[in-house]
């Protein structure tokens, strides 16, 4: 079908979207290209920018490895995550990007999911819910549900008028939701720029819920597509051109908040740190770049995937830019440590340690794991104050 690709109120170009295959067959013509996706930047007047639109725009909707995707294909009555990029004009709540249906009168006021209702409640149920119904109705598949990222079993919903992001655990994991809270009260704490999160009960599981961060004039650009314009040498000197090239575009206290995400990281002990868990934010009208996005998606900390019932453990790697590393290798990337008020985190611990209990009648976590991960925070709140004073 020939659609005209839209950012916002912008014609980007004219193609043809093959529906069952998911891929831009031809590109017709082209009329506002800087507006395409940032990662297509360098396929501008490329013969692959049919090829790489594509390549985006999977990438854009449900990944393959997403937690139980098979079961909630069979709940939406799919055979792959490609069937549903261009349902609901292939809109999403993290950009602005969606297909015009050629010769029609479209408008993006009359049909983003910013100012539009959705009615989620089918698509939340096969996504998180353990026994779902299978969706019959058209309709159901009409949310931005069909284009997000991530592994984990996830939901958009809409409560007061606000758009949240439910989280599930991976597998039977109960500790995600938990790491996402607990980074949300570091963030505050130290006055790092977040996403907050907060606990919900979806039926017998415990999940995190956050507000949407992105708004009609917003898209979240992810590092990984910045980076893959960038020279490649080693991810310190990367990271430090990264760093350079935010400041270039004029977004303040880049290094800064880079720095507060590492901190975040060393204290969890986030292992999941990879390039598309950090961005920037981008005016869609402007292209201005605005601001680094707020840190969010910390759930994958302290050793949930090592627990092990007989000792602490305290090793694990992180990633600094791209590449694994040990914590104590990427922690050097902050200047100055002093300038964080770590008594802030004090009873941080003990907090933690209220907070996993109060849900334990759900989660089932052991008196013996809750106690472990709260010496394990308060080793690492230790270990940065250490760290602080030399
Ligand atoms: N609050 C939000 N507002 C807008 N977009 C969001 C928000 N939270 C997440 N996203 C988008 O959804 C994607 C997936 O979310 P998230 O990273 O939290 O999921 P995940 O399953 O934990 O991911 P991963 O595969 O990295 O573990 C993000 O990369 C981002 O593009
Ligand atoms: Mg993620």
């Amino acid at each position: 079908m020939k659609y005209i690709f839209m950012n916002k109120n912008t014609e980007v170009l004219l193609a043809e979207y093959d529906s069952g295959l998911g891929v831009f067959s031809k590109i017709y013509d082209i009329y506002n290209i800087n507006y395409a996706p940032y990662i297509l930047k360098n396929f501008y007047n490329d013969t692959s920018l049919r090829t790489n639109l594509s390549k985006w725009f999977q990438g854009r909707g449900i990944p393959s490895w997403r937690d139980k995707l098979d079961l909630l294909l069979h709940r939406l009555n799919q055979t792959t995550p490609s069937e549903l990029l261009d349902k609901a004009f292939g809109l999403s709540l993290s950009d602005q990007y969606w297909l015009k249906p050629y010769d029609t009168d479209i408008k993006y006021d009359d049909i983003n999911f910013f100012d539009h209702d959705f009615d989620y409640t089918e698509f939340m149920e096969a996504s998180l819910s353990k026994n779902s119904k299978m969706v019959t109705r058209e309709e159901a598949l009409m949310t931005p549900n069909n284009t997000t990222d991530g592994m984990l079993k996830k939901a958009w919903i809409i409560e007061d008028g606000v758009r949240y992001l439910l989280k599930g655990g991976y597998k039977n994991e109960v500790l995600q939701p938990f790491n996402e809270v607990l980074a949300s009260m570091i963030c505050e704490r130290l006055g790092f720029e977040h996403v907050t999160y907060t606990l919900d009960t979806y039926q017998d599981m415990v999940v995190s819920k956050c507000p949407c961060f992105i708004t009609k004039d917003t898209e979240f650009i992810t590092a990984s597509q910045i980076r893959n314009d960038m020279e490649r040498h080693d991810s310190t000197k990367d990271y430090e051109d990264y760093i350079k090239l935010l400041e270039s575009h004029g977004i303040k206290d880049a290094r800064i908040k880079m720095e507060n995400m590492y901190i975040l990281d060393f204290l969890m002990l986030n292992e999941d740190r990879h390039l598309n868990n950090f961005g920037i934010i981008r005016d869609v009208n402007t292209l201005e770049w605005l601001d680094v996005a707020p840190i969010f998606d910390n759930g994958q900390s302290l050793n949930i995937q090592d627990y092990n019932d007989e000792e602490v453990i305290i090793s694990g790697q992180g990633r600094l830019f791209y590449e694994v590393k040990c914590f104590d290798e990427i922690i050097a990337v902050v200047k100055d440590i002093k300038r964080i008020d770590l008594s802030r985190l004090d009873d941080l611990a003990l907090w933690f340690d209220d907070l996993l209990h109060k849900y334990q009648y759900i989660t089932n976590m052991s008196d013996r794991r809750i106690h472990k991960l709260c010496i394990l925070l308060n080793s690492r709140i230790n270990k940065l104050k250490k760290l602080g004073r030399e």
